[in-house]
């Protein structure tokens, strides 16, 4: 009788615990992502960057130094980053984008909306923005700290239109008021700060570890350390295949941040940019990890790519003078006259593997603090 009653009683405990796991895991189900498990490092992380390499003298563009950055206020644009509460229905964040493993680009041509769709153009990797003057593939927004509320609001990326509704979300949230609390002193949420904290994180974002930096960049190269490809692929990038008439500086970026060009990819561009399908020129650090490649992500790799100036130019009416003719300057030149062999498109891309930071995609803290 008594050993009946405790087999009858375990069974009945036993029922119980599979009915309040089943209910448990439901209220879990209920969150897209499990928003609240967020996980900082008990000590605030150092994000301010006091030591700079050479090459970067006189590059801090935007107003923000970044001794000056405040590691409470990046810590809120980390969190920012990386939480789907910035979308309209708790399903994007900028990270969802912007992936650190692919130096915050994303590895398809058009990156999935809150809603399902795809953007027009492809995500850029957005590391070093403290050097950029111009920000997006056509430069139209001049300013970072503008720059980053407008994905919020972009009807494709995040769809969250009222600031102003975002400042009431973010308030009901367990974790937010402490966190502006510790940077400002007051737990008051505006778009300001949230603004503030973003540009702070953006500018965290340094990038200044790859192969290529080691070596002092453009102006100091030491060839040190360098295979006979990559140096091959060097000497081509700055001579005969004129990739340093417009790839060039820290982040192998437009002359003065600002140099558009056409490069010949249509004769007839879906997409015209800024018009006549000129983009600005893209950075290439990092460029081994942010494939696809051009504006409308058409490229899969990188010797696709290199292939595209040895043979693939067309001949558009606006296409830059730079890409025609044995030596740019000839406006009615050949501009398939590249003619690169196999081995030195190699090393071509040889050359632009060692832009790779690693530092950079496998430092914590810029990873996404939440536990999904
Ligand atoms: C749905 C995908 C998506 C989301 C979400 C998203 N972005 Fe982007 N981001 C893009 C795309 C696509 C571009 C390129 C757009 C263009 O040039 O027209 C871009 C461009 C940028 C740039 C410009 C980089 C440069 O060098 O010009 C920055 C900075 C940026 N995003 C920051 C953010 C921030 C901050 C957030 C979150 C508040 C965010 N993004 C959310 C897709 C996204
Ligand atoms: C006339 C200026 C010009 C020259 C010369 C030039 N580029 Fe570019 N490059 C651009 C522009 C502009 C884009 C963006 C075009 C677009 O998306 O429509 C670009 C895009 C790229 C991209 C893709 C970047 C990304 O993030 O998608 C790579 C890689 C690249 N160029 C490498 C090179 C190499 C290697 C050379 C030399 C063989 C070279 N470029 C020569 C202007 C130039």
């Amino acid at each position: 009788m008594k050993k009946k009653n405790l087999i009858l009683s375990f069974t009945f405990l036993c029922a119980l615990l599979v009915v309040f796991t089943a209910c448990n895991k439901e209220a879990e189900q209920d969150l897209p992502y499990k928003n609240n498990n967020l996980k900082l490092p008990a000590e605030v992380a150092e994000y301010r960057v006091t030591e700079l390499p050479e090459s970067f003298a006189n590059q801090i563009s935007n107003s923000q130094s970044l001794e000056d950055i405040s590691n409470e206020v990046a810590t809120i644009g980390r969190v920012l980053f990386y939480d789907t509460k910035l979308s309209v229905n708790n399903l994007v964040s900028c990270g969802s984008c912007h992936k650190q493993e692919f130096a915050f680009s994303d590895p398809v041509a058009g990156s999935t909306g809150f809603d399902g769709d795809k953007t027009p153009r492809n995500a850029q990797s957005i590391v070093n923005c403290f050097t950029k003057k111009s920000f997006f593939w056509d430069g139209r927004v001049r300013d970072l700290n503008e720059m980053v509320l407008k994905p919020i609001g972009n009807h494709i990326e995040m769809g969250l239109e009222e600031l102003d509704e975002l400042e009431v979300k973010l308030a009901n949230t367990d974790y937010y008021p402490a966190l502006f609390e510790a940077a400002y002193g007051s737990s008051e949420i505006t778009k300001e700060k949230i603004a503030d904290g973003l540009t702070q994180f953006l500018n965290a974002l340094v990038s200044i570890d790859s192969k290529f930096d080691k070596a002092g960049g453009e102006f100091f190269f030491n060839q040190e350390g360098f295979t006979a490809s990559e140096l091959a692929g060097a000497e081509l990038f700055w001579g005969r295949a004129r990739c340093a008439d417009c790839h060039s500086g820290v982040n192998m970026r437009g002359w003065n941040d600002e140099d558009v060009a056409n490069i010949g990819l249509d004769v007839e561009y879906k997409d015209q940019g800024i018009e006549n399908g000129h983009f600005l020129v893209p950075s290439l650090r990092n460029v081994a990890l942010t494939a696809p490649y051009m504006h409308d992500g058409r490229f899969a790799s990188l010797r696709d790519v290199v292939n595209h100036y040895n043979k693939g130019i067309q001949d558009h009416p606006q296409l830059d003078s730079r890409l025609r003719g044995e030596f740019g300057w000839d406006p009615t030149g050949d501009p398939t006259v590249l003619n690169l062999s196999d081995k030195q498109v190699d090393d071509l891309v040889a050359f632009l593997n060692t832009f790779t930071d690693e530092v950079l995609i496998a430092d914590t803290k810029f990873s996404d603090p939440f536990v999904r």
